[in-house]
């Protein structure tokens, strides 16, 4: 059911929002630890020349001194916690790349960002194939039927042969494998690709050791033919079985069918430039977007957006607290005053910045598909929605199934007070989620997340923020389920599960392991256990 919604924009910012959302790419790659994200990143950046030399934004040898600083174990660590946004221009288009915090800083903002974002770049290290971390990102990629561009990295090294991966992914992703560019050379020899669009051979020649662009020389088949010899008649021979016919079909991409397939040596800049151009030419533009209850506001209504992550904490002279905004619609304009939806309260938006790394930047104008970090907005939470004029409700960010859990106790018993409104208070902010049940009672909640690194920003904020130390005891749960009332009292009698309650009423099931989990599928058929978080948020009833 599609919702009328009157705009009082101009005819000319109409023009100029539909032509500006036109021109966004928003996306985010997604991988395991050492797939090649970071040297991804740099590379993409190079390409579009906002960095003078890789490494500038956050190389690993400079990753110490471009990381933020937001908070003092990102500091201590040399990582970044949080997720940021780049944003650059490249040929006519604007391109946002959404980080996805990954090794131990992986936790629900990891997912989260998946929310923001309308296209994934899946980033498969060639010897290693689809990784854990690559295949829960891609679940929730899934769950979101986004788009997704596969690209096989580090193809300048010894690596699992193309075929056997294209199987892979068939397999494990279900997604159809359409290739844009075919590796020539085997991996560990990698000499340019097969552009199957221009039906050209892209000869790469290494330049300074990947910190700048790689030089590229096009030529005809012939040409590459008589260059090449049997490392081009092979690949051909290999790509060919995997088209079988078939032409490239962008809608099956754009429907999350199949997958655009390319090869890239991030390190050496060998194919990045193609993986840029296949973000222009075919990622999806931002779009309208579907509200809570399926209606879609167009990108050209007044101002929408949700905020898909809050930071806290990020520095700790000012205490300052960023939501991060996704704009769906209409344009955001600095200091515009805009409605929180939950609350119906309105602010002016003061401080709008953009984030990426140390970098900070006042953003004056922000376009769909854009985001913005609203500084000290400290009412705002994840998922809620921002707009002006006509009111919207984007559909919540659902939970994702937590991994670690652990109970939390106060250190002073006299803290207590404290100690319950900092937990609500780092739950109601989305950095953890709580789990409470009679038994184990408010003194004792069970803290569930994602990645550990959540319980580690709860510990840190608990004492520098609301003064009250905890401490933790472990529980040897690694896996949740949603089931129902019913089930807590037929868990209680099993070894290694039990039921807690979150705190929007679900019964969440947690077990020991996967054989916990399948002992009570087999014994007790009749108590639910869902899958929690992989589900589109409408389909959860909200
Ligand atoms: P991540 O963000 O996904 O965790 O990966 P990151 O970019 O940090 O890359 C992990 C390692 O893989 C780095 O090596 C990086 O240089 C290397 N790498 C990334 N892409 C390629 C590629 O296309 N080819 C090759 N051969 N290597 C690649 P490192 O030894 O951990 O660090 P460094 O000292 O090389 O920077």
């Amino acid at each position: 059911m599609s919702q009328q919604v009157s705009t009082t924009v101009s005819a000319t910012a109409t023009k100029e929002i539909l032509k500006e959302s036109a021109r966004r790419r928003t996306f985010a790659v997604i991988s395991h630890p050492d797939a090649g994200k970071s040297t991804l990143t740099e590379a993409l950046a190079l390409h579009a020349r906002v960095i003078g030399t890789a490494g500038a934004t956050n190389g690993k040898e400079n990753r110490r001194e471009t990381v933020s600083d937001w908070m003092q174990m990102e500091k201590d660590r040399g990582i970044s916690i949080s997720s940021t946004a780049l944003q650059f221009a490249y040929r006519d288009t604007v391109i946002n790349l959404l980080d996805t915090p990954g090794h131990a800083d992986f936790s629900e903002d990891t997912y989260r960002v998946l929310a923001a974002v309308d296209c994934a770049v899946m980033l498969v290290d060639a010897a290693k194939g689809l990784e854990t971390q690559t295949m829960k990102l891609f679940e929730v990629c899934r769950a979101r039927n986004l788009p997704i561009i596969t690209v096989i990295n580090k193809w300048d090294r010894p690596g699992l042969d193309p075929l056997a991966l294209m199987d892979e992914i068939t397999e494990r992703t279900g997604l159809a494998p359409m290739p844009l560019t075919w590796a020539i050379g085997i991996a560990g020899d990698f000499r340019g690709v097969w552009d199957l669009q221009k039906d050209e051979y892209v000869h790469f020649e290494r330049q300074n050791s990947g910190a700048s662009l790689a030089k590229e020389e096009h030529f005809t088949p012939e040409q590459a033919l008589e260059r090449e010899g049997d490392a081009w008649t092979d690949s051909l021979d290999e790509a060919e079985l995997v088209i079988d016919g078939r032409e490239f079909d962008r809608d099956a991409f754009l429907d999350a069918k199949a997958t655009p397939i390319l090869f890239s040596s991030a390190a050496l800049n060998f194919g990045v430039k193609q993986i840029l151009d296949a973000l222009v030419d075919l990622a999806p533009s931002a779009g309208p977007r579907e509200d809570k209850d399926g209606g879609l506001r167009p990108v050209e209504a007044p101002f929408s957006g949700f905020v898909f992550k809050v930071q806290a904490g990020m520095n700790r002279a000012h205490r300052d607290h960023v939501a991060f905004i996704r704009v769906c619609s209409g344009i955001f304009e600095r200091g515009m005053v805009v409605t929180h939806s939950n609350t119906g309260k309105t602010f002016a938006t003061k401080y709008a910045q953009h984030l990426f790394g140390r970098e900070r930047e006042v953003i004056d104008q922000a376009y769909p598909g854009d985001v913005v970090g609203l500084v000290n907005a400290s009412a705002l939470r994840v998922g809620d929605s921002l707009y002006v004029e006509e009111p919207v409700e984007y559909p919540p960010i659902p939970f994702f199934s937590p991994e670690h859990f652990r109970v939390a106790r106060s250190q002073d018993p006299s803290r207590y007070k404290q100690f319950r409104r900092g937990i609500d208070q780092l739950e109601h902010e989305g950095i953890i989620q709580v789990l409470r049940s009679d038994r184990r009672g408010d003194q004792a909640p069970v803290l569930a997340a994602v990645g550990p690194m959540q319980f580690e920003v709860v510990e840190d904020r608990m004492t520098q923020d609301f003064n009250a130390p905890m401490r933790y005891e472990q529980l040897s749960y690694s896996l949740a389920r949603l089931t129902s009332a019913g089930a807590a009292e037929i868990l209680s009698n099993v070894h290694g599960a039990e039921v807690l309650v979150r705190t929007d009423g679900a019964f969440v099931a947690v077990f020991n392991d996967i054989w916990a989990l399948r002992r009570v599928e087999k014994n007790h058929p009749e108590v639910p256990l869902a899958v929690i978080g992989t589900e589109s948020p409408n389909s959860r009833g909200y």
